[in-house]
């Protein structure tokens, strides 16, 4: 071997062994734990805090644990705002565990110099296989006739007017949001041979249009015309209660609203306002203006809602590898490479998920 390289190589080893060392002095906080093979192999990089208490975490706790931390892994529920990141004086790198990533100040981040990444794609179909089990169970009536039997009141079978749900076939489904996951559930519908409309900020092109034998309309044409509306679109300043009464009285009586996406896309307020006057039929939701609810939300006083608690992405498959990305995304961020899904903008696109 000649001397260069000797040199070469003892550099390259060197620069392996610096990175190593820093990156094992390295902090990070989980407001949450992980699957236990995700935190083995970030433990075998860096020092790891995680926090076991109360979720979510408080946001003076957090602010008090940020502050010597290198890395932190967050959720949908945990507010990263300014006042926590900027607490975090070393802090380099925000890995989400999720898709959504409205509850990261991202504009303070990026001002920062600190990497955003978060978790599409692995989780698109159990979030529209969720929201088509929502959809069958409003339309079927099934949470209600499990209460019926588990209350043991099964007193008839088969009368020509009992417990008679919709037929999905035919029917007319709005998507809104017609992302990732707004065109899962819209292939997943056609199988049921439903009819599409949907509303997005960017109109899909022709093509995929027609693949997915999708109509695009206005917002307001969306709800006026489906028998059951699907919302898909990420929350942003531009949807913040987009869903408010005034849409909702303009919906069929007969329809149903389904939500997967977030919750403070509906004004919650109008919406118990149209369910409690039978404004609309019903209405499914796995996402609330604050999670999780309190005991006293006058949703859950409803008969006409079905309610799921947030649990879009939860499949064994889908958060063994929303983990993995969550570890690699923040591993790359640290070491100052990109990773796998980085966050670039504040507000988001529609078709974020
Ligand atoms: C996400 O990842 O943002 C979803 O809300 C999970 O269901």
């Amino acid at each position: 071997m000649c001397f260069n390289s000797i040199l070469l190589h003892r550099l390259v080893i060197n620069e392996f062994l610096y990175d190593l060392l820093s990156a094992f002095s390295m902090k990070i906080l989980l407001t949450r734990s992980l699957h236990d093979f995700a935190v083995k192999e970030l433990k075998k990089r860096y020092q790891v805090e995680i926090y076991t208490g109360k979720v979510p975490i408080s946001k003076d706790l957090l602010i008090s644990k940020i502050k010597d931390k290198d890395g932190l892994i967050c959720y949908p529920y945990d507010k990263i705002d300014s006042d926590v990141i900027n607490a975090g004086a070393k802090l380099k790198a925000i890995s989400t565990f999720s898709v959504g990533y409205n509850h990261i100040d991202v504009n303070t981040a990026l001002e920062r110099g600190i990497i955003v990444s978060y978790t599409p794609e692995v989780l698109t179909r159990a979030t529209a296989d969720l929201a088509m089990t929502l959809m069958l169970s409003l339309f079927r009536r099934v949470s209600e006739g499990d209460a019926l039997i588990r209350k043991k009141a099964w007193r008839t079978i088969f009368g020509p007017y009992e417990f008679l749900g919709t037929d999905l076939y035919g029917k007319t489904l709005g998507i809104f949001g017609m992302g990732r996951i707004g065109k899962a559930v819209a292939k997943r519908a056609l199988g049921f041979e439903m009819k599409l409309l949907y509303h997005n900020r960017k109109r899909l092109s022709s093509q995929e249009e027609k693949s997915l034998n999708a109509r695009y309309v206005s917002l307001d044409e969306l709800f006026r015309r489906s028998d059951v509306i699907s919302i898909h679109a990420p929350y942003t300043s531009q949807t913040h209660e987009i869903v408010n009464l005034k849409l909702l009285k303009s919906m069929k009586k007969a329809s149903f609203l389904i939500n997967t996406a977030r919750g403070k896309i509906i004004n919650e307020k109008d919406l118990v306002a149209a369910l409690k006057k039978k404004i609309i039929a019903g209405a499914a939701l796995d996402v609330f203006q604050n999670e999780p609810i309190s005991a006293s939300n006058p949703l859950i006083g409803l008969k006409n809602v079905l309610m799921t608690p947030h649990i879009g992405s939860a499949t064994i498959e889908t958060r063994k590898k929303m983990a993995e990305i969550t570890v690699k995304n923040l591993v790359l961020s640290l070491a100052r490479k990109k990773p796998i899904y980085q966050v670039k903008v504040e507000s988001g696109h529609l078709d974020q998920f």
